[in-house]
């Protein structure tokens, strides 16, 4: 029988352990960059309303889209974000990956692999069913909004391809192309994307539709180990979009440098 091996116990502060490796920086760094978001976030949404569209382009800032001023938006000089804002906020919130992230990050609940929790020893887990947990439960329906929104940011991109003279591609196109791509991989390779895409079967190869299926599960499958990676890739390049954005709106940069073709 194979001997079991007990690695002594640490204890720095509150944080009970038996690593050797800096365990806290991963933690630190995911909170800092969600923090940082979320102020970047309150600021283009309540500071920035007027300052998301570039004239003379079709780029809008991905934070607006789709583009509500459509004569209908109510309320003057209140951010129509607001009204979209939810969707991307739920979809994340509720999302498997981040709620690892926010439980390590803000909650040390537990901060890390093999280090203990701050709350009591004996605490119980009790499952997402109270407020503000018991949100996560939507996530499906979350995703069912948020493959919407890719739809639209991919129209966005397509859209960033017109111009007041034609044609043309410029560095706003790329960048709000790589908004909707990295978007996309995030929504595709969510966990309730796989269940849609692959889940309730008992066979995989029963009929030439539940194959197509299987290979479709197989694909997001693929994506779906790619996923953390999907999420910091589209928060960062919908912030890199939105400052290019505003960069242009304040002729920090000039349409003419945009322009490539
Ligand atoms: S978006 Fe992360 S699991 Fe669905």
């Amino acid at each position: 029988m194979a001997e079991m091996i007990t690695l002594p116990t640490v204890d720095h502060g509150e944080f009970k352990h038996s690593r050797n490796d800096r365990w806290w920086v991963r933690p630190l760094l995911q909170a800092v960059a969600i923090t940082g978001f979320i102020f970047y976030s309150l600021w283009v949404i309540f500071l920035e309303s007027d300052n998301y569209k570039v004239e003379g382009t079709h780029y809008i800032s991905p934070f607006y889209s789709p583009d509500l001023e459509l004569g209908f938006w109510p309320i003057e000089g209140f951010s129509p974000a607001l009204l979209l804002i939810w969707i991307p906020l739920g979809f994340r919130y509720t999302c498997y990956y981040a709620r690892k992230v926010y439980h390590r990050a803000f909650l040390a609940d537990p901060p890390a692999c093999a280090v203990s929790e701050l709350r009591k020893v004996n605490h119980k887990y009790k499952g997402e069913n109270k407020l503000v947990f018991i949100v996560s439960n939507l996530h499906r329906y979350f995703f069912y909004l948020a493959f919407v929104l890719m739809i639209v940011h991919i129209i966005d991109f397509f859209l960033a391809m017109k111009f007041e003279d034609g044609i043309g591609f410029g560095l706003g196109t790329l960048l709000l192309g790589f908004d909707a791509l990295f978007l996309a991989l995030y929504v595709l390779s969510c966990h309730s994307c796989k269940h849609v895409v692959g889940g309730g079967l008992d066979c995989f190869s029963c009929n030439t539709a539940v194959n197509a299926r299987y290979k479709s599960w197989k694909f997001v499958k693929k994506l779906n180990e790619n996923h953390h990676k999907f999420f910091w890739l589209s928060l960062l390049s919908l912030i890199v979009a939105d400052i290019y954005i505003k960069l242009l709106i304040n002729d920090v940069i000039s349409l003419e440098f945009d322009r490539w073709i």
